[in-house]
């Protein structure tokens, strides 16, 4: 059921759901999570069995300011404090030490423990009435199947899980794709996943050069959103640069069939077979990851089987869409 994030009636229910170890579609500016109490284990059992995730892969825990961080985090390393007083409330979640005792399940059994504080304002408010019920950490991961791309709206959760599911509604999800995440628990930052705060904004926020995971020679932790195949429509993607999509679909001419094109210059009214659906995409990172996951979604629901788009330009602003694309297309 989707309730409305503008009734103040209906947030309370949100709260009072969470509270009670149910599951809540929760908006926050990057997709819609999953939620429940990251402190309790049936609660957190839940959000697994509803993904079909495997259960040792760990959540994120969603906190209402960077004070909760202690009732998870055994420990802060300075550079990961810079982060936090800079991004946050924001796009981004820091890998820090987990307190033995807290979130075990939602943290997949791992020493370690995912945190976040959103800035949709919504989300903040819901975190902020648990806190003051004790609840001081709500875990969710994106709210979709298993591999399946994430949600940035209330209907897309409702079409991953159904109408039983209680869903805040916060409207469209601003930044589109998942946070940014550094692991802070190996002296030096790692970059697990890129996103919407860059490479170069997390280098100037803490100081530091960022680590990627390949350098470091350890195993890394696991994390389903840095599977090679994620994120992944129904249709078959392929990225092309614009030169070649121009040639294929000349080629293919009115033959076009099921098939979609995600591409800055529209094509040709030569080679616009009546099979094709083409959207624009925006030549501007920001709004191209806003657009993203919803384009993919719409071209299933379409039930196209092939969808093509155009490889993004190398610079580091789309850095976040170029991995959820080439995940998509694995
Ligand atoms: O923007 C986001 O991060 C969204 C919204 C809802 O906050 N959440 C999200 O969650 O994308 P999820 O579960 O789909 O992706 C979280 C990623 C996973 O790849 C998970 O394995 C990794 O974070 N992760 C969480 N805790 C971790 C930990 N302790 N160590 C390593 N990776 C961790
Ligand atoms: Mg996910």
């Amino acid at each position: 059921m989707i309730i409305s994030g503008s009734n103040p009636v209906h947030v309370q229910q949100a709260v009072e759901a969470l509270c009670a170890g149910e599951l809540l579609g929760l908006p926050t500016e990057t997709v819609y999570g999953l939620a429940a109490d990251a402190s309790n284990q049936t609660a957190v059992a839940k959000i697994f069995k509803a993904k079909g995730r495997p259960s040792n892969h760990p959540l994120i825990v969603h906190v209402a300011s960077a004070g909760s961080v202690h009732q998870f985090a055994s420990s802060v390393p300075d550079f990961a404090q810079k982060l936090m007083s800079q991004f946050w409330p924001g796009p981004l979640t820091l890998i820090l030490p987990r307190r033995e005792e807290m979130a075990a399940a939602a943290a997949g059994g791992q020493n370690s423990v995912g945190l976040r504080c959103p800035s949709h304002p919504l989300a903040l408010e819901v975190l902020k009435a648990c806190a003051a019920k004790g609840v001081w950490g709500v875990a969710a991961p994106s709210a979709n199947l298993f591999g399946r791309v994430s949600p940035t709206s209330a209907a897309h959760v409702q079409t991953e899980f159904g109408p039983e599911l209680l869903i805040l509604d916060g409207g469209e999800c601003e930044v589109g794709i998942e946070s940014t995440i550094v692991d802070c628990t190996r002296g030096v930052p790692v970059l697990l996943r890129p996103g919407q705060i860059s490479r170069t904004q997390i280098e100037q926020g803490c100081g530091l050069k960022l680590v990627s995971p390949e350098a470091l020679h350890t195993q890394a932790p696991r994390a389903s959103g840095t599977l090679e195949s994620h994120y992944a429509p129904t249709a078959k993607v392929r990225l092309m640069s614009s030169a070649e999509w121009q040639k294929a679909l000349l080629a293919l001419g009115p033959h076009t069939q099921n098939l979609a094109l995600w591409s800055v210059q529209k094509p040709s009214h030569e080679s616009m077979g009546a099979g094709l659906i083409w959207r624009a995409m925006p030549s501007n990172a920001t709004q191209a990851a806003h657009d993203l996951f919803n384009v993919l979604r719409n071209f299933d629901a379409r039930g196209v089987r092939t969808i093509w788009i155009e490889t993004p330009p190398e610079t580091p602003e789309w850095e976040g869409v170029r991995d959820r694309l080439n995940r998509a297309a694995a």
